[in-house]
């Protein structure tokens, strides 16, 4: 959701820019842009339309020096993809140039102001308002003048500007947007996420909402919104750059399928114990694990399918009641949340903007608020009352593979744990748990080395338009998973439906062009997911089917099968997950599609 970065020091501020747009291109990659600045020189601004790669050529041969740079990768809100609308955007007088990632709600009362004292607007973006705002109440100093106009601004942003009157100064602020400092010796970096500077440096300062900073090479400050000076909390990062690497894979989200038993084994470790789960990082007291008698599970897309089976496993296995909500409606439904109730928000970036919005609801009620988040330091972990961390590592990946995974493994551990906490799981069944989470990371193995053949029965999809995706109970949201996937990068529509569903509407799509893909392994439902692949197969529909290993019935009902090894039901939605994404993935390799960038889409979604 637009990527920014900024740099001070001695390096080259072109090299430093462009790499730290190249590991934040998977936030928006609408166009891009670069602003540098030397100790006597003016303002310098380079910009381009489409992926980063179409900025490079603008740079090639072009000799930018100076000491200090900003730069941008766009998601467009407002505003097409252009060049005109890329930033950096400059004042008039070119002293001034400002990145910015968020959405300025009141922009276009801020325009007419503005146009109204004369400033000449040249985009179409929200952004430009800051620049000129930040123009009109220029007073020579840029820090203060930062300071003035920020409370004028509604909405959420994160800003890097740069002036060339005072060229040893890179200014930076956040409100509902991410920003995070870099530390390096004699240089200072900030960027939307860690990623974009762990080439350079391992030690941040994540900026709360509402910080202002002021970096110098040699000296960093941070202000509150109401200018109190803060001291800065330093956090060392423990990524490798490796994990920003593709390792050998054509694509990274391949890379990412690829790491899921891994990334299982990371989420399990240190969690559990005999057979029972440590969850050190959550801070409610016995007693208030003891009252807790209703979940509330608040996410988005992915995030908000693994709330799906959250629930499933939660409301099975505990018999406690557990409402899931897409975030974004969350917030606005004025949900009915009781002071004894859990909220549990559940994100891979921990900075999206809908779920950090329902965080803070959920905080208003009184209750307790939890998270299951894959970035260390993120907003959501930081506000939460304990997180549950996924340990995933890095996902950069637009379409969530092992982060989903992580988070089906954080929900088993948490039935887990409070299953123990409230007396309710039994020593037997929490060894029977822990034994199937430990199965897990080889069971996972083995999908993945079936991959050929998954990638060959994707062929079933090489002239469908549209397609169906159908499961029951713990399967219901990994069908659901398996449309957004193939939806989000191979663009083929498909729509994930309960098996039971299917009948009493969705049918009518089936054809030739509208295959049905088929969570039919093994379960207490099998029998009637049998009789819902009869019913397509009826009416002459493809079907590609998932089973269980040794399963002979379903291959006579389906066109292709794609054996899967044996599983309870309630852990299958792990090891069913995995050939979806591998559908999803291959379809959109045989459309020649670019898979870690779909069209449209951002990573990390910080605007409402
Ligand atoms: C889909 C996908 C998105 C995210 C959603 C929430 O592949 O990645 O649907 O799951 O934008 O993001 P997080 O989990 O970061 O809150």
């Amino acid at each position: 959701m637009c990527g920014i970065v900024g740099y001070i020091g001695e390096k080259s501020p072109k090299e430093v820019l462009y790499s730290g747009l190249s590991k934040l291109e998977y936030r928006g990659y609408d166009s891009a842009g670069i602003s540098i600045l030397g100790k006597e020189q003016e303002i310098q601004t380079y910009k381009s339309v489409g992926k980063l790669a179409n900025l490079r050529e603008v740079l090639k041969g072009v000799e930018v020096s100076g000491h200090i740079g900003i730069g941008h990768t766009r998601w467009a809100t407002h505003g097409v993809p252009s060049t005109k609308n890329s930033h950096p955007h400059n004042s008039k007088s070119n002293k001034l140039s400002l990145v910015h990632n968020g959405i300025i709600e009141n922009y276009a009362e801020l325009r007419e102001e503005l146009v109204n004292k004369g400033y000449e607007f040249l985009s179409d973006t929200d952004t430009e308002v800051i620049v000129h705002l930040l123009d009109a109440n220029f007073t020579g100093n840029l820090v203060e003048s930062v300071f003035k106009i920020l409370p004028i601004l509604e909405g959420a942003y994160a800003i890097g500007v740069i002036s060339s009157d005072e060229p040893d100064l890179l200014v930076a602020a956040r409100k509902g947007s991410p920003l995070v400092i870099g530390l390096g010796e004699n240089e200072k970096y900030i960027a939307s996420d860690v990623p974009a500077i762990l080439e350079y440096t391992n030690r941040v300062i994540f900026l709360e909402d509402g910080d202002v900073a002021s970096l110098k090479q040699d000296e960093i400050k941070i202000w509150d919104l109401e200018k109190n000076e803060k001291s800065t909390e330093e956090t060392e990062i423990e990524w490798d750059l490796e994990a920003a690497e593709k390792g050998g894979y054509e694509y990274f989200t391949l890379k990412e399928i690829h790491e899921q038993p891994r990334v299982i084994a990371e989420t399990l470790k240190g969690k559990i114990k005999g057979n029972s789960a440590i969850i050190e990082e959550m801070t409610l007291t016995k007693e208030e694990l003891e009252n807790i008698t209703k979940i509330h599970m608040v996410a988005c897309g992915t995030s908000y399918h693994a709330a799906l089976v959250g629930k499933a496993i939660i409301e099975q296995e505990l018999r406690i009641p557990v409402e899931v909500e897409v975030a974004s409606e969350f917030r606005y439904k004025n949900p009915i949340i009781n002071k004894t109730d859990l909220v549990i928000l559940i994100s891979q970036s921990g900075e999206t903007a809908d779920t950090l919005a329902g965080l803070r609801e959920a905080k208003k009620s009184g209750a307790k608020a939890i998270g299951i988040i894959n970035v260390m330091g993120s907003t959501i972990s930081r506000e939460a009352d304990g997180t549950i961390y996924t340990n995933a590592g890095l996902e950069i990946g637009v379409a969530s593979t092992k982060a989903f995974i992580a988070q089906l493994i954080a929900l088993y551990i948490l039935t887990l744990y409070l299953g123990e906490k409230k007396n309710i799981l039994d020593d037997k069944r929490r060894n029977y748990i822990v034994e199937n989470l430990k199965k897990l990371p080889n069971m996972v193995e083995k999908v993945l080395d079936i991959e050929e053949d998954i990638k060959l029965k994707t062929r079933v999809l090489d002239s469908a338009r549209s397609s169906m995706f159908i499961g029951r109970n713990m399967n219901t949201a990994i069908a659901y998973e398996g449309a957004l996937k193939l939806k989000e990068i191979s663009y083929i529509h498909a729509e994930g439906y309960q098996s039971g569903e299917l009948k009493h509407g969705p049918i009518a799509m089936i054809s030739e062009e509208c295959p049905l893909i088929a969570i039919a392994t093994k379960s207490d439902t099998y029998e009637k997911v049998k009789s819902n692949i009869e019913e397509v197969r009826a009416r002459s529909g493809k079907i590609l089917a998932l089973a269980t290993l040794g399963d002979e019935e379903i291959s006579k009902i389906s066109d292709e099968v794609i054996y899967l090894p044996e599983i309870d039901e309630l852990f299958s939605p792990v090891i069913n997950v995995v050939p979806l994404q591998f559908i999803a993935y291959y379809a959109a390799i045989n459309r020649g599609l670019d898979v870690d960038k779909p069209r449209n889409l951002a990573k990390s979604v910080t605007v409402e």
